[in-house]
């Protein structure tokens, strides 16, 4: 774990296809606006374990300066309620399991404080708790819009975590 502030893991099914590309926007966008938080992300599934993320998601990705090739599929564990201040769904599968972990988590380790869970899209007025949809079958619009999605959903993070003095 880094020595930040504030810890948001992003997380979707396989983490190869929006929880990287989540995981960079996110985490470029705080630090342009000087945020002391660290950004990681995970999957539901195992599906993927140890994949770099999908050659799709990168293609598009480095198209708009972001470079995703180091990072690497994990899937989520109870530490990370511990480890994490916010973890990040990417769409409502997603925040079922994460509510249903947190659950076991706070049944397992009543005196720890445990991640909040929350949709990407939570305080984005441009796609307002929308899913980002999965573009696994899709093709490069899906991608492209994944991008879209991340970038406007991280901007409203931002706006939000300033507003609210919950990171400095
Ligand atoms: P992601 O996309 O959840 O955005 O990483 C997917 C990646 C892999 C699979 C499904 C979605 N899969 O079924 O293997």
């Amino acid at each position: 774990m880094k020595n930040a502030k504030y810890n948001v893991l992003c997380v979707c099914l396989g983490n190869i296809c929006r929880s990287p590309t989540a995981e960079v926007i996110l985490q470029q966008t705080a630090q342009r606006a000087r945020l002391n938080v660290w950004v990681d992300s995970a999957g539901t599934s195992n599906y993927h374990p140890n994949k770099a993320p999908d050659p799709r998601s990168q293609k598009y990705a480095i198209q708009y300066g972001y470079d995703l090739s180091a990072l690497r599929a994990r899937q989520i564990t109870l530490e990370d309620f511990a480890k994490f201040n916010l973890i990040l769904a990417m769409d409502h599968d997603n925040l079922c399991h994460l509510k249903d972990l947190q659950a076991e988590f706070k049944r397992l380790y009543p005196n720890q404080n445990a991640a909040e869970v929350a949709l990407m899209s939570e305080h984005d007025t441009a796609y307002l708790k929308q899913p980002v949809p999965d573009p696994y079958y899709g093709e490069a619009k899906d991608f492209e819009r994944v991008i879209a999605q991340c970038e406007s959903s991280s901007a409203a993070w931002v706006k939000y975590w300033q507003n609210t003095h919950s990171v400095e």
